[in-house]
C-alpha cells in the first residue's frame, strides 16, 4: 500500500506460529462446508483466518453482516459452538445455509439495537462492501471493540472505502476503483450519474471518500490492533492479474507454495476444487478498538 509504515504498536493477535498449529483441525472443517464453490465468497484463505480470529476470541456474540450463501455463517458457527449469532443481509438468497442457531436480520447493522449484547465480548465481521471506516465508528457507539473486516481492498481497487484506503490516504474517489469491475459503457454511465448525485451533498454521505489524512489520524486514535492476517498461501498473481508488490504486497503467506510442504496434500486438492479462486486473498484484517 502507499504506507506501510502504518504501526500502532507493533501488536499483533495472532502468531504465524499459533496460526500454523490451528491448520490441521481446519483442514478437517473446510472439508466438511456446505457450499464447495462459494462463488463471490470466501475462499479458503480467508476462511481460514476468519476460523482463527473467532477461535482465538471465543465471543459469546457473532454479528455477521454480509452473508450471502451463508458460507461464512457455517465457518463461525464452527468457530464458535457456544456463541449467540446474528446473521445481517438485506439481500438474503434462496440457496443460502441456514443456520438453525442463527437470528437473521434483513436490515443494515448501524440500523439495529444492540443494547442486549455484551459488546466487549462480540466479534463483528463484516463483508458487506460498506465503508469500513463508518463500520468502526458504528461498532464504537454501541461500545464493540472486536472486528474482522474480510475485504481490505489495496490502493486503487473495491467497491468501498476499505481500511487499506483509510490507512494509505488515498480514499475511495469512485464508487468501483477496480478499473476491469466497472462494466460496460451503459453501467458505467449509470454509475456516473450517481456519482454526481453523491458529490453533490459529499459530507453527508458515506461512499465516496476524497483521499485525506484526517481519516487515519482518526483510525490511530481509536485501534489498538489492527493486524492483516496472512494468506496461508498465495497465488503467483494477486487478485486483480499484478505482482504482489507495491499497493499489492502483503503479509508473508504461511507457506511458500501450494506444493512441496507438509500439508501439500490438502492444499492441492481444495485448489483443484475451486481452481484459482480457492487461494485468492484480499488481505482480510482483525481490529480491536480502544
Ligand atoms: C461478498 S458477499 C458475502 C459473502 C459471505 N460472507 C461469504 O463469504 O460466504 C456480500 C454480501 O453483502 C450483502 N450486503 C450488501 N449490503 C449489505 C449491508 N448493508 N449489510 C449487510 N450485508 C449487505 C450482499 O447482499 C451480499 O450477500
Amino acid at each position: 500500500m502507499g504506507d506501510r509504515s502504518f504501526d500502532i504498536g507493533g501488536s499483533v493477535f495472532l502468531t504465524a506460529e499459533e496460526l500454523r498449529e490451528m491448520l490441521p483441525k481446519f483442514f478437517e472443517i473446510y472439508n466438511k462446508r456446505p457450499i464447495k464453490i462459494n462463488f463471490g465468497g470466501m475462499g479458503f484463505n480467508h476462511s481460514f483466518a476468519t476460523y482463527a480470529v473467532a477461535s482465538k476470541l471465543k465471543p459469546n456474540t457473532v454479528i455477521e453482516s454480509g452473508v450471502l450463501r451463508g458460507q461464512s455463517t457455517w465457518i463461525l458457527e464452527q468457530a464458535c459452538p457456544e456463541a449467540e449469532i446474528f446473521c445481517i443481509d438485506p439481500r438474503p438468497r434462496a440457496d443460502q445455509y441456514i443456520s438453525d442457531r442463527a437470528t437473521y436480520i434483513r436490515d443494515d447493522f448501524s440500523l439495529v439495537d444492540w443494547t442486549n449484547c455484551d459488546p466487549r465480548n462480540t466479534l463483528c465481521f463484516f463483508d458487506d462492501h460498506q465503508n469500513s471506516y463508518t463500520r468502526l465508528m458504528d461498532m464504537k457507539w454501541w461500545g464493540f471493540v472486536h472486528a474482522i473486516f474480510e475485504d481490505n481492498f489495496p490502493c486503487g481497487e473495491g467497491d468501498c472505502y476499505s481500511l487499506r484506503h483509510v490507512l494509505s490516504g488515498f480514499g475511495h474517489p469512485r464508487m468501483q476503483m477496480s478499473t476491469n469491475a466497472r462494466g460496460r459503457l451503459w453501467k458505467r454511465m449509470r454509475t456516473k450519474l450517481k456519482e454526481d448525485f453523491l458529490w453533490s451533498f459529499y459530507p453527508r454521505q458515506q461512499v465516496l471518500r476524497k483521499p485525506n489524512a484526517v481519516d487515519r489520524i482518526g483510525f490511530k486514535r481509536n485501534v489498538s490492533i489492527y493486524q492483516e492476517l496472512p494468506p496461508v498461501v498465495r497465488y503467483q498473481s494477486n487478485n486483480w492479474g499484478g505482482k504482489w508488490e507495491g499497493q499489492y504486497d502483503s503479509v508473508a503467506p504461511l507457506y511458500a507454495e501450494i506444493g512441496a510442504n507438509e500439508h501439500a496434500i490438502s492444499l492441492e486438492r481444495i485448489d483443484e476444487e475451486d481452481p484459482d479462486r480457492a487461494f485468492k486473498y484480499s488481505y482480510i484484517c482483525y481490529v480491536r478498538l480502544i
